[in-house]
């Protein structure tokens, strides 16, 4: 399977998210690759830092920034892996565009601080809508609710907001929700991801997370 980390916003999480599943799905033992199609390379750095470190299970990423050659090394890249996730640039630039044609699902983190978020995200899924009428057999999407802080009203009403944008554009909303926690950043910086550090609750709700796509994987 191939997954696109994907938003036009920045911060959302899209690294961190990509980050985590593949430790999750490199547990479970499915041969994980990170595409790192940001230019910042910033999971790549990541990854650099756990293999210093020398922390089990090694993720894999590979750089690519090129647009041009993106669907063809990904394609060939995906003879050696069982899931691939893409990690997106902020931004609707040619190689976004590309990760989504080539992509079997697509995960939209979606931060609920108001309306500039979730109008940002409704031109990725005007994208997204051209997108998916092209692509043959169709393109899932989800929308992924990270970063959440439950005891925010703003945050309780932009997923009424959100229920909108998923009627509009046919995309589903995940039932696994990432709350705001310090452990996704003082995880990161350590080469990790949340499953191998001290906060259960993250760890929880990442496994969640991964078992979900998992399983919509299986459906694909
Ligand atoms: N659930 C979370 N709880 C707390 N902090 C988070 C969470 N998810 C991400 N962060 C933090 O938010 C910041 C932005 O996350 P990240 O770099 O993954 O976003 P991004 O969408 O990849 O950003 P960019 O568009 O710049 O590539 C990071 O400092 C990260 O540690
Ligand atoms: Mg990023």
């Amino acid at each position: 399977m191939i997954i696109a980390s994907i938003s036009y916003k920045g911060g959302v999480g899209k690294s961190t998210i990509a980050q985590n599943l593949a430790i999750c799905f490199a547990k479970s033992g499915y041969k994980t690759c990170i595409v790192d199609a940001d230019e910042t390379q910033a999971t790549v750095s990541w990854t650099g830092v756990r293999f210093e470190k020398g922390i089990e299970p090694p993720v894999q990423s590979i750089g690519m920034t090129d647009h041009k050659a993106l669907v063809g090394n990904v394609k060939e890249q995906y003879k050696n892996y069982d899931i691939i996730i893409i990690d997106c640039p902020p931004s609707l630039s040619p190689i976004a565009v590309k990760a989504m044609y080539l992509s079997h699902l697509l995960l939209i983190p979606l931060t609920p601080r108001g309306g500039s978020d979730i109008w940002v995200t409704e031109k990725l899924l005007d994208k997204y809508s051209t997108i998916r009428e092209e692509k043959e057999g169709g393109l899932p999407a989800y929308i992924l609710i990270n970063q959440f802080e439950p005891n925010l009203n703003l945050h309780r009403a932009s997923l009424s907001i959100i229920e909108q944008l998923e009627e509009e554009f046919e995309v589903k909303r995940l039932k696994s929700v990432l709350n705001k926690r310090t452990a996704y950043g003082e995880a990161n910086v350590r080469g990790m991801g949340v499953y191998e550090y001290e906060d259960r609750k993250a760890k929880k709700e990442i496994i969640a997370l991964a078992n979900e796509i998992l399983k919509i994987g299986e459906g694909l």
